[in-house]
């Protein structure tokens, strides 16, 4: 009897546990997601304006499953297995603002070709990821009145008709990313006086001719095949903010709107050799032979009979990174007084000049292959940022950054550049003191030779990076004056072999980066520290002075010790700390010390031989050494054994143990 009961119960609490419920999340949204529900519940809550139905399994959507719903505002459909919608169905509920049918199979619905009707009050109606073709979106667009943000991305449209958007003149948004549209008949738009935000990313559109729309604020175009951007010849005034155009195959600067509010221009990823909308044909014939042209786009490719003059004053941001442009003319941004942020990286620029860009906060000219560049008084007044890497600039003037009097962080890596002693002039090197407001430098990779005394004096940095500039001398005074703002400082990889810094004068300095010297010895501080993160990884440190961990211990939290040869009985201070997990030591499988046995050097990892208590007794001359050898031995059969068993219990039986004992 007590177990049919408990069978019974059981039963019961899986039947409970399965049947779907939808849940009342506010007096009128009704949440039913993710139930697997095949059918739209019988009886819905009365007077609801939201209802939830996505990730479930419904297939056919009619009147009657809905009659129940007709006050809804919102309904969310997506990611069901919709192949059928009864015609007429959203017109019963009039109020219906927002329909997300995405990621269902409406494609079988719409090759019914059954107009699904009026949609009266529909304002945002989302398609995507229905397999539609080109023809089919008619089918649920024919008479939506006040529809304004239209989802149709992730379909298989091939071709904007005319007719697309017949009965739909209210749009403002439309979103086509991802299908494979290669055409856009004449006018499509045309009878869309609203509409403001234009997404054809992710298409093969070949090239735009005639761009007229007047309204539009935003076009993306990105990644298509675009070998071409032209607007049509019109002292009309254009909208258009943002245009779009990252990766496509463009050779020359688009044809703009002659009047224009363009705020952000993004050409980067493309194939363009100058800035000049159109370009003689002799660079067309080069770039025929060179294969960038495909001939089917050629004869679209049209020579705007006079050179017209690009003003763009509105221009916030432009991006032309990633092209083949050799020079950039210094007329080129006359116009653009407004300019805040400038992208040229990875280009093909030997020199560049620049006469007018005084709004401009970032530059960046990183990974060209520039000999000169420079900058006329005043012309940089606001830049912040400037981005010089990957350039193996050997030379600029040594005033150079004394003319920003803005800039705040310099990126200089991988350069050829040199640092002045204040007040000596040379043209083999820059002045880098007296900027007050540079913050941030980076110098990484320039065969810099010496840091010469006061360097940065005068130059509040925050961070210091001078890393990776081997046989690098650094003066004693090299950092004479940072001593109030300097944060993160990084010396990696120069060959060092003595540092005579005081870093307990560095009131700031949260991390430093010492790895891969060859510093035998780190007396670096005389009294207290605030480092919480220090790099000694790859040197040839034995000990850390007892005063050396004495002056870090109070702040330091990570510490990188590993390939160093330390002694394990000339750091105990160090291995206490350790043991205690006061200090991180994130390369623990790389930091090992050493302890000598019969003239033999035995290496032990730290953190292992941090289970010892009172150590000083196992590093005393003589005995010492058996101690040690015994705690190793003991410690290595341990691991041994508890890997043994681990082993056994996982089912890795094929495996050998090969590598387990070896000590
Ligand atoms: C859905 O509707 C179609 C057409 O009315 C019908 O052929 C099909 O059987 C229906 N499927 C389901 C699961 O009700
Ligand atoms: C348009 O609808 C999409 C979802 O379908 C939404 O992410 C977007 O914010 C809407 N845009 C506007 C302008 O309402
Ligand atoms: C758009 O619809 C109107 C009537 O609603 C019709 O007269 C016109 O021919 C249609 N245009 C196109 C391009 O289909
Ligand atoms: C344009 O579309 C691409 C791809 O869909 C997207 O990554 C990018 O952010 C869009 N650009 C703008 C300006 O919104
Ligand atoms: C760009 O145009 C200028 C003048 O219009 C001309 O001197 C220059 O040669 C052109 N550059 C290229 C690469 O076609
Ligand atoms: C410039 O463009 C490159 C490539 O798109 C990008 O990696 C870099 O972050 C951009 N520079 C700035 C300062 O945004
Ligand atoms: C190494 O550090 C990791 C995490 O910091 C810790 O889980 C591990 O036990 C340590 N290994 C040794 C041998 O101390």
């Amino acid at each position: 009897m007590e177990r049919f009961l408990w069978i019974l119960m059981w039963l019961l609490k899986q039947v409970s546990a399965e049947a779907p419920v939808c849940r009342m999340l506010q007096k009128d949204v009704f949440d039913c997601s993710g139930l697997s529900l095949r059918q739209v519940p019988d009886q819905l809550p009365f007077g609801l304006h939201r209802l939830d139905l996505s990730q479930n399994l419904l297939q056919n959507l009619t009147e009657l499953d809905l009659s129940s719903g007709l006050t809804l505002q919102t309904l969310d459909l997506k990611q069901n297995q919709l192949s059928f919608l009864q015609p007429g169905l959203f017109q019963l509920i009039r109020h219906l603002e927002v329909l997300d049918l995405s990621r269902n199979v409406l494609s079988t619905f719409a090759s019914l070709n059954t107009p699904l009707g009026l949609l009266p009050s529909l304002r945002t109606l989302d398609l995507s990821h229905n397999g539609l073709h080109s023809d089919m979106s008619d089918v649920f667009l024919s008479n939506a009145p006040v529809l304004s943000n239209l989802s149709m991305h992730g379909n298989s449209i091939t071709k904007i008709s005319r007719s697309m958007f017949n009965g739909t003149n209210a749009l403002r948004s439309i979103d086509l990313h991802n299908n494979v549209i290669i055409e856009i008949e004449d006018g499509a738009f045309e009878e869309l006086p609203k509409i403001s935000d234009l997404d054809l990313s992710v298409n093969s559109i070949s090239c735009i001719t005639d761009f007229n729309l007047m309204q539009l604020r935003m076009l993306n175009l990105s990644r298509n095949s675009l070998s071409s951007f032209q607007t049509i010849d019109s002292e009309q005034p254009f909208h258009l903010e943002t245009l779009d155009l990252r990766e496509n195959r463009l050779l020359y600067f688009p044809v703009l709107p002659r009047r224009n509010q363009l705020a952000f221009l993004d050409l980067s990823r493309n194939l363009l050799r100058s800035l000049n909308c159109t370009g003689p044909r002799e660079e067309l014939e080069s770039l025929r032979e060179s294969g960038y042209l495909i001939p089917e786009f050629e004869s679209t490719i049209e020579f705007p009979s006079s050179e017209r003059q690009q003003a763009l004053p509105s221009l916030l941001y432009l991006d032309l990174s990633f092209n083949q442009l050799k020079a950039i003319p210094e007329s080129f941004f006359t116009t653009m007084a407004a300019l805040k942020s400038l992208n040229i990286s990875n280009n093909c620029l030997r020199s560049f000049r620049i006469e007018h860009l005084s709004s401009l906060k970032t530059l960046d000219l990183s990974f060209n292959s520039l000999q000169s560049l420079s900058v006329s008084e005043g012309a940089l007044a606001a830049l912040e940022s400037l981005h010089l890497q990957g350039n193996g600039l050997r030379m600029l003037s040594s005033e150079f950054f004394l003319r920003l009097p803005s800039i705040n962080s310099l990126h200089l890596e991988g350069n050829q550049l040199g640092i002045c002693p204040p007040g000596e002039s040379s043209a083999e090197c820059i002045f880098l003191a007296c900027i007050p407001t540079l913050k941030y430098l980076y110098m990484s990779q320039n065969g810099l030779m010496s840091v010469p005394e006061g360097a940065f004096k005068g130059s509040p940095l925050l961070i210091l990076d001078l890393s990776l500039n081997p046989g690098i001398s650094i003066a004693p005074g090299a950092l004479f004056g940072l001593e109030a703002s300097l944060t993160h400082l990084s010396l990696r990889g120069n060959e060092i072999q003595a540092l005579s810094v005081d870093f307990s004068l560095f009131s700031k300095l949260k991390l430093l980066d010492l790895s891969e010297n060859r510093l035998a010895s780190v007396a670096l501080w005389s009294s207290g520290s605030v480092l919480e993160s220090l790099n000694l990884q790859s040197n040839r440190l034995e000990t850390l002075a007892a005063s050396t961990v004495l002056a870090l211990q109070p702040s330091l939290q990570t510490l990188f010790l590993g390939s160093n040869p330390l002694s394990c009985c000339r750091n105990i201070q160090l291995l206490m700390l350790i043991q205690e997990k006061r200090i991180r030591v994130p390369d623990n499988a790389s930091a090992t010390c050493w302890i000598s046995s019969d003239g033999q050097r035995l290496e032990v990892s730290m953190g292992a031989s941090a289970s010892v208590n009172n150590k000083q007794e196992y590093c005393n001359e003589g005995n010492g050494s058996v101690l040690w050898i015994s705690l190793v031995v003991a410690l290595v059969l341990g691991v041994a054994l508890v890997t043994t068993v681990l082993m056994k219990l996982g089912h890795s039986r094929k495996h050998r143990f090969t590598r387990g004992i070896k000590a």
